[in-house]
């Protein structure tokens, strides 16, 4: 790695950048995949996927929620510990906020949408699973608060698709039109002189 470039163009550590990645296949794939569970309902999916293929798609999408959870928990670690790199150049006010604000949103709402989800799952009498393994429920069993849970699961679900879209368009923004160097903090690629 060239050092004068690499002030020049500071990045994220590659464990932020690591992570970063791996946390945004996981909540397409959680998206996608509550999105389709959302779609068609229970019923509709059994109709179309069979009882295996409904049970796989639900067993995909809360151990696919469960490590976002759990990966955003070390992202905040290794945030606290290696804080931000500063910009190549400085962005202004308005786009500094408007940046400051959806990262901090996405932030909680990625904490937030899979500890309601575990919730909301557990209330329902229904398990939480990682893969093969089955996880503790750790909240107690009420069908009423399971239903208010997954009414805001669903609404989350919608802000965390809009405010991921835009977070996407301000970085394909940055990469295509105004090439300041913002993408590369957080991709591996070789630095741009
Ligand atoms: C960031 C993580 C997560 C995202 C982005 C996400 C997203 C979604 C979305 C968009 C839906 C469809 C809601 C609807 O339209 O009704 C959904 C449903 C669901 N999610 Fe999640 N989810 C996450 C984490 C979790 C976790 C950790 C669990 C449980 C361990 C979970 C369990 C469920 C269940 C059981 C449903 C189906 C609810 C129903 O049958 O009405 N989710 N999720």
């Amino acid at each position: 790695m060239d050092t004068e470039n690499a002030q020049r163009w500071p990045r994220y550590a590659r464990s932020q950048r690591v992570l970063h990645w791996l946390i945004a296949a996981l909540v397409l794939g959680a998206l996608v995949l509550g999105g389709t569970i959302g779609w068609f309902g229970f019923e509709g999916l059994q109709e179309r996927f069979g009882a295996a293929g409904t049970d796989r798609i639900y067993t995909w999408h809360k151990s696919f929620g469960v490590l976002i959870l759990f990966l955003m928990v070390a992202r905040v670690g290794l945030r606290l510990r290696h804080g931000k790199p500063p910009y190549a150049m400085a962005l202004p006010r308005a786009q500094r906020i408007a940046a400051e604000s959806v990262h901090g949103l996405l932030y909680v709402l990625l904490i937030v949408m899979p500890v309601i989800g575990w919730w909301a799952t557990a209330a329902g009498g229904y398990p939480v699973q990682l893969g093969p393994l089955f996880l503790p429920g750790l909240f107690p069993e009420n069908e009423a608060l399971s239903e208010v849970l997954f009414g805001w699961h669903r609404a989350l679900g919608i802000a965390i698709t809009l405010l991921a879209l835009g977070h996407i368009a301000a970085a394909l923004h940055h990469a295509l039109v105004r090439r300041d160097g913002v993408m590369q903090r957080m991709t591996f690629g070789g630095y741009r002189s």
